[in-house]
């Protein structure tokens, strides 16, 4: 029988929450009747599926997010919910499947995908490499009791109307840092309520004049010892008294909870801020990304105003139809542009390589390392690493 790759739509909706449950594991048993299934045709989800007759046999979702890169905001084709039924695995119907979606992605006017793989390895094939992730990590609340700020920063618990603060306080952070979401758009509807009552409490980080510094959003556990004891999802701040203040409010709950668990960047500046070495990682998660749209991947992104560089590449391997070939990257005014171009020279990234390299998540030493880089002239090396320099990548919420 053939297989057909295609949109799914509402009529899949049963199968797809079946085929979901099977490889992602089935809510605990009710009582009560069965679920609905899940719908098909939420706002900012796109879901694709193989079939066979009338078999899903694979199925896939994009979600529409849009992240900061490079100091500005480009449109991602989150991925989400990848699954192959457990007797079509190994057949070869996830490419497919990946294919049409990120078709219908770029279509739609992402830049580039991202996604949480459960292994890395399923995905390298069709581009994606790892630029960032999400680390949670336990810290004794005692280690942070003793922090305190420098200069007088004040304390006190947000209202829903404090809710529009909260969510610039949390663009500032995210602008500088590469695979950020917004936490704006169709698929971030939380309102105000939910923002900061949802939590036990979202503590803001004010400077003297009223400025919000800092925030954390945070969560009691059941203080019965089963389970985290205060879960803190969102720490961030500009400054590092605030920083200080909220770390100090969270270790002042030492002789009722001797744990904090926070969830980090990778790379967070909390643990810069640490007196003791205590940071046990719980979970530990990598963020991949490929680019869909080469051009629009590097255009417009900040770079070092002093930097001035006429620069070009090959892209060889990409499994998108019309997407190897020859680039020119230029970099001046603090700008890096990049078009379509007939460029000298052999240097020539795979879509791995031009992941790592657009997001400056590692240098060109490494990518020939690797083998993602090959051709070139090496002395060229330093003017590419130049173009992302200074980059910090991260991502905090997970899909
Ligand atoms: C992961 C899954 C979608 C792969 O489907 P599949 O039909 O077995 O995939 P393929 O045989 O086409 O393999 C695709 C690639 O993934 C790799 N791969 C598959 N499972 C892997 C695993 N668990 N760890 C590392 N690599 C894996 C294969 O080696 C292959 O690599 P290649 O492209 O370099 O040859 C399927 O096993 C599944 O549904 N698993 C349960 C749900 C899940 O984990 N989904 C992923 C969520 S991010």
């Amino acid at each position: 029988m053939t297989t057909t790759v295609r949109r799914l739509g509402p009529e899949a909706s049963a199968a797809s929450q079946r085929l979901g449950h099977e490889a992602f594991g089935v809510p605990a048993s009710t009582t009560g009747p069965p679920a609905e299934p899940r719908s098909l045709d939420l706002p900012g989800w796109h879901w694709w599926g193989v079939t066979e007759g009338d078999r899903l046999l694979a199925q896939a979702a994009d979600r529409e997010f849009d992240g900061w890169f490079g100091g500005r905001v480009l449109p991602v084709a989150g991925i989400a919910g990848v699954t192959v039924a457990a007797e079509a695995r190994g057949r070869g119907v996830l490419g497919p499947v990946l294919l049409a979606l990120l078709e219908g992605a770029r279509e739609r006017g992402a830049v580039v995908s991202t996604m949480f793989p459960s292994a890395p390895g399923i995905y390298r094939r069709t581009g994606y490499e790892s630029i960032a992730g999400v680390r949670v990590v336990d810290v004794p609340s005692a280690s942070l009791a003793g922090l305190r700020p420098g200069g007088e920063v004040t304390l006190r618990r947000a209202e829903p109307v404090d809710a529009e603060r909260v969510r610039r306080l949390y663009d500032a952070w995210a602008a500088g840092v590469d695979g950020a979401l917004t936490r704006r758009g169709v698929s971030f509807t939380t309102t105000d309520e939910e923002l900061v009552g949802g939590p036990t409490g979202v503590t803001l980080a004010e400077a003297p004049d009223g400025r919000l510094l800092g925030y954390a959003s945070w969560l009691r556990g059941r203080g019965d010892g089963s389970g985290p004891e205060l879960v803190v999802d969102d720490l961030l701040a500009t400054e590092v008294d605030a920083y200080a203040a909220l770390l100090g409010m969270l270790g002042s709950f030492a002789s009722v909870a001797s744990t904090v668990r926070l969830r980090t960047t990778a790379d967070d500046l909390v643990r810069v801020l640490l007196g003791s070495l205590a940071w046990t990682t719980v979970q530990d998660e990598l963020y991949m990304l490929k680019v869909l749209d080469v051009e629009a991947a590097f255009t417009g992104a900040a770079c070092s105003p002093a930097l001035t560089a006429a620069l070009g590449f090959h892209l060889s391997g990409d499994v998108l139809p019309g997407l190897d070939g020859a680039y020119a990257v230029t970099a001046s005014g603090g700008l890096v542009h990049c078009e379509r171009a007939v460029v000298t020279g052999d240097r020539t990234l795979s879509p791995r390589g031009l992941a790592l390299l657009v997001t400056g998540a590692r240098p060109c030493r490494d990518l020939r390392a690797l083998g993602l880089l090959v051709g070139g002239d090496r002395a060229e090396d330093a003017t590419w690493d130049a173009l992302v320099a200074g980059r910090v990548r991260g991502v905090l919420d997970h899909f």
